[in-house]
């Protein structure tokens, strides 16, 4: 079952410009949300490899490299760029004026 979480005020969509992330803790859930072209998109901060802290990892388009050992993942997907084996968790999002809700 999905069920959505508004993540709060201070986070607000009008917080989160283009090109931006931010790190937000949803029910114990540490996220990422980043804003590119205007679209939202959410993934765990945790990478699928050895849980490293995906916030601080470059991103090039859609894909963002690992900064630990420098697996990439599409942020749309959650999907590896290169190859298979680990998948990030990715979570439906949507921008509005004054929330990002999260579906979990
Ligand atoms: S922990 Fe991310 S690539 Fe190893």
């Amino acid at each position: 079952m999905t069920t959505s979480k508004i993540v709060p005020a201070c986070l607000s969509g009008s917080a989160l410009a283009q090109g931006q992330r931010k790190f937000v803790r949803v029910d114990g859930k540490d996220i990422v949300i980043f804003n590119v072209n205007g679209e939202v998109y959410a993934i765990d901060d945790s990478c699928p490899h050895s849980g490293a802290s995906l916030f601080s990892g470059s991103l090039h388009g859609y894909y963002l490299t690992c900064p630990a050992h420098g697996l990439s993942f599409d942020i749309r997907t959650g999907c590896m760029r290169k190859g298979t084996g680990f998948n990030v968790r990715t979570y439906r999002c949507k921008l509005a004026d004054d929330s990002i809700e999260i579906d979990q």
